[in-house]
């Protein structure tokens, strides 16, 4: 077997991290390690805060290999991803192998470690190419380093959100074909409850409040985008030490008082949804809504 092969990952092993670790997403996680396990790379996709780095964080340490996270943006170019000749030491002693500081796919490949670009769609596109032609033939060149093959557990796994103003259209069939893609959309209710009760230990009630605020800013007609769990987490834990420096109590599993409700979950969502076309009223007001309404709803409940 050259090198290069990809090798079975302990797929037993990295469910059983994630079990521990993740909240429900039992078939993501089964899935996302079987392909991995098989020598295949992944697509994950699915809006912010819905667990994807999580997840792929807990399968990682299940499989035993090293994680190398790379944020995707438009300043991703193949140089950082790859990596450059240190130019003072190239003035002094010209290009060589020891002067080459290796960028993330290059330590990834070394490594054998999963490397996760998140925000995919948001790499340029010379950059995909690079990676394209590493997943093809799980080595590349290097001008005046060398050769780079990959280890045996190099994969990459790349996170895309659908509702990115970047659209997803960006990457190429030819990537596609040579991924396995996994959708992760947002979690059930009870799953987030769980998700922000861990997060935050915060009590019953509050918790409760943030998350069907969240719920609700999701499928709202004022608004284009909703919050993710991130939003609920937030505004619980901004609750209890607002809570705590006006002198609440915030223990119980009474309702948060209300205006400490509302100034937290302004503070943690008012700047993650977007307004909709044609929304007249500030966002603030919204929010306020909401959070509300969802204290309404759960009253009645
Ligand atoms: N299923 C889950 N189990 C445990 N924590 C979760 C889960 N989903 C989301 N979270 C929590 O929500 C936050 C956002 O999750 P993260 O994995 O960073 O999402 P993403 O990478 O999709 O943006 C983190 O604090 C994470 O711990
Ligand atoms: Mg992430």
């Amino acid at each position: 077997m050259s090198t290069t092969t990809a090798r079975r990952l302990d797929v037993t092993g990295m469910v059983r991290v994630a079990r521990e670790r993740v909240v429900a997403r039992i078939r993501e996680a089964e899935v996302v390690a079987a392909a991995l396990s098989a020598g295949r790379n992944v697509l994950l996709e699915g809006p912010p805060g819905t667990g994807k780095t999580t997840l792929l964080r807990s399968l990682a340490d299940g499989a035993g290999v090293p994680l190398v996270l790379v944020e995707g943006n438009a300043e991703l170019t193949p140089t950082r991803l790859v990596g450059h000749h240190d130019a003072s030491r190239v003035l002094t002693e010209d290009y060589r192998a020891e002067n080459f500081v290796p960028g993330p796919l290059t330590r990834a490949m070394t490594d054998g470690a999963i490397l996760y670009v998140e925000e995919f769609n948001r790499v340029p596109e010379e950059t995909m190419n690079v990676l394209l032609g590493v997943l093809s033939e799980r080595e590349m060149h290097v001008p005046r380093f060398g050769r780079v093959s990959a280890r045996p557990t190099f994969r990459l796994v790349a996170a895309m959100n659908p509702f990115d103003a970047v659209g997803t259209a960006r990457v190429t069939p030819a990537l596609y074909d040579r991924s396995c893609r996994v959708a992760m959309g947002y979690q059930d209710e009870e799953a987030e409850l769980s998700v922000v009760a861990t997060a935050t230990g915060g009590p019953e009630a509050l918790v409760a409040q943030a998350v069907r605020t969240v719920r609700i800013t999701r499928d709202h007609p004022e608004l284009r985008i909703g919050s993710s769990v991130r939003g609920a987490i937030d505004t619980v834990l901004i609750a209890l030490e607002l809570a705590t420096v006006r002198g609440q109590t915030a223990t119980s599993d009474d309702p948060i008082d209300e205006s400490t409700g509302v100034d937290a979950a302004l503070a943690a969502l008012t700047g993650k949804v977007t307004l909709a076309d044609g929304t007249a009223r500030p966002v603030e007001d919204v929010v306020a809504d909401i959070w509300h309404r969802a204290g309404e709803e759960l009253g009645k409940a």
